[in-house]
């Protein structure tokens, strides 16, 4: 039972012991004047950046203070806020951070003084009390600016914020109050005194005054030391945009507390709300601030809804006091990358399309270039003959017919009256009596091209009575000259396995042009596919040699 009972102890204990286990990280002083709307936020980073649960209590009350926003005194997010402050208020009030595993306390010691700054005395005018205040420091001769430190929640509007010295209001050309901010230009002796600003505070429809007592010292300008503002962005750096899209840029400060230095953005030397005051482009944005230990952050953006082509290359300036930093807008670098890829797309396409039309148009345009640049001054290659014209004799009646129309009339007709052609066609060219080989042999050489024509079936060579002519011929011009060879097909030959290797290479090699045409029609045009075909295989046209004889003969 003993057992048991402890056992339910050390259970029920830690969370009593937890409780004071809190860890209390700061103790805070609050001096605010009474009649006003008050707010303290328990922000203690990083314990209340994550999922921290904030709760007031009133010291040493237990119970937190109430969220019900119509209450005089609650609790808001982070924030406690009372709506307004009285003189009971005085005391101790804690915030209790609670983290996943971790407790921490702040204990803020609030002291609310009497609320008579500015009461009106013997001759009307209003009296700031000598009770606390916070100090700003303006320094001489330089442009200044003193801020109303007002800090409450975002469920606070705060607006006609008005600035008071001794009691009156502020007025005249060296001084322009906006936002929060007063700028005092040309700063001199007699600015130093009690200044303060008072502002409409509404909060769920309720309004209220709210006021905060400054007192102003000035300074010698070389006071300044130590106390630069140090602009951590922007950096005078350049920021790439496109053109027509929206941008905010955030400057960030940090300053110490008791600062009066004035922070904005300009352009050309104005105010960017002065600059753009028309058009409301680009627009300075409400300045924040964190406290931290000794200095201040803050933080002013510049918003533009568009950035226009104007804006390019100009600096945006944020100042803060003596300091000073900008940012230029820069169009985007084109992406070198995307562009030699696409080029290089492009270059590979066009290429190709290129060569698609060419192998489309080979034949044409290439015929088309010998007669447009018909060149005169081509070396002369010692030949007298552009083809030599090899065909066979087939056993069948009507392809021996068809062979021999083709080429004792065809050929001739064509490629030597209509294109300038000088063919040797054996039968018709050699010197009487001559033995066959040697007029091959010799002949052959004199030509510049090879014609062959096949027949299918009964023309495999091996049925042919001239053997050695073929052979000697297909010999020279594929072993000794290099000679190119014109394949034409009488009729479509399916089988070339019957045909012997040297003409199957050739086939394979160059490929065959195959007869289209009607043998019987007796006129023949050299602008057919056909014949184009075989113009194209055929040299280029030279000037007729100087010695048009025929210099075989000459020589047997
Ligand atoms: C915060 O933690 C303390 C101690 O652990 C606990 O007593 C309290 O109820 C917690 N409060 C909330 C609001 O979670
Ligand atoms: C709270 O502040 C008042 C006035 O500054 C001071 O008299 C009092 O001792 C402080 N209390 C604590 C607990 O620090
Ligand atoms: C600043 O004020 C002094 C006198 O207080 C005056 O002499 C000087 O001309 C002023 N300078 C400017 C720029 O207004
Ligand atoms: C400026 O400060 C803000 C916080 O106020 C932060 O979000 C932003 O990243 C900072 N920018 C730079 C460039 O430091
Ligand atoms: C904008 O500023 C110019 C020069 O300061 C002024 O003439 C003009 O009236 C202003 N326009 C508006 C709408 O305030
Ligand atoms: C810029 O400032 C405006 C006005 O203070 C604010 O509403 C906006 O959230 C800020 N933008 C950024 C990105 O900080
Ligand atoms: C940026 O330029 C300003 C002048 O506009 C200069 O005073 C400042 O020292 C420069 N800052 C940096 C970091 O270069």
């Amino acid at each position: 039972m003993l057992a048991l009972l402890l056992c339910g102890l050390s259970f029920a204990l830690p969370p009593f012991v937890r409780a004071d286990a809190c860890k209390d990280v700061s103790l805070q002083n609050e001096a605010p004047s009474a009649g006003q709307p008050f707010a303290f936020d328990c922000t203690h980073p990083p314990l209340t950046s994550g999922k921290a649960h904030v709760t007031w209590y009133k010291y040493p009350s237990k119970i937190p203070v109430s969220k019900n926003t119509q209450s005089r005194i609650h609790q808001e997010q982070n924030w406690i806020l009372f709506l307004p402050l009285t003189q009971e208020d005085s005391g101790i009030y804690q915030c209790v951070i609670n983290g996943t595993d971790t407790c921490h306390r702040i204990h803020v010691n609030l002291t609310v003084l009497r609320k008579d700054w500015c009461g009106i005395s013997g001759n009307g005018q209003l009296i700031l009390s000598d009770e606390y205040k916070q100090i700003q420091i303006l320094h001489e001769g330089r442009d200044n600016s003193l801020t109303c430190h007002l800090n409450f929640p975002q469920s606070c509007v705060l607006d006609s914020l008005k600035w008071y010295k001794d009691c009156e209001e502020i007025k005249g050309e060296r001084f322009i109050s906006w936002e929060m901010k007063l700028s005092v230009s040309n700063v001199s002796a007699e600015d130093g005194g009690s200044y303060a600003c008072q502002a409409r505070l509404t909060h769920t429809g309720r309004q209220y005054t709210v006021l905060n007592s400054i007192t102003v010292n000035i300074a010698e300008t070389n006071g300044y030391a130590g106390r630069i503002p140090k602009i951590i962005y922007p950096k005078n750096n350049s920021i790439e945009v496109q053109l027509g899209s929206p941008l905010i840029v955030d400057c960030n400060i940090t300053d110490t507390r008791d600062n009066t230095n004035l922070r904005c953005w300009r352009v050309n030397n104005m105010l960017v709300d002065d600059y753009y005051n028309e058009s409301r482009r680009i627009r300075e944005g409400f300045e924040s601030h964190i406290f931290s230990q000794k200095d201040i952050f803050y933080t002013v953006n510049i918003t533009f809804l568009e950035v226009k082509m104007e804006d390019y290359g100009h600096p945006f300036v944020c100042h803060a006091g003596v300091s000073a930093a900008y940012f230029i807008l820069k169009l985007p670098a084109p992406n070198v990358q995307a562009y030699l890829i696409g080029g290089l797309f492009a270059l590979v396409g066009a290429t190709a399309s290129v060569m698609y039309l060419y192998s489309i148009f080979k034949i044409d345009i290439v015929l088309w270039y010998r007669s447009a640049f018909h060149s005169p001054g081509s070396k002369e290659d010692g030949k007298v003959y552009d083809a030599y014209v090899l065909y066979p004799k087939p056993q069948r009646e009507i392809q021996s017919h068809e062979v021999d129309t083709l080429v004792w009339k065809i050929l001739p007709e064509v490629l030597e009256r209509q294109c300038g052609y000088k063919l040797f066609i054996f039968g018709r060219d050699e010197f009487p009596g001559q033995a066959v080989a040697n007029v091959i042999d010799e002949n052959i050489k004199l030509c510049r091209r090879l014609i062959i024509v096949l027949v299918p079936e009964s023309l495999s060579f091996d049925v042919l009575k001239n053997m050695s002519e073929e052979q000697i011929a297909v010999y020279n011009a594929l072993i000794q000259d290099g000679m190119k060879v014109i394949l034409i097909e009488l009729e479509k030959v399916k089988d070339y396995t019957a045909m012997p290797q040297s003409i199957q290479y050739i086939k394979q090699k160059h490929g065959a042009i195959q007869w289209s045409g009607d043998l019987t029609e007796q006129s023949q045009c050299a602008k057919t596919k056909f014949w184009k075909k075989v113009r194209y295989h055929m040299p280029p046209k030279r000037p007729p040699p100087s010695f048009s004889a025929q210099p075989l003969k000459h020589m047997s």
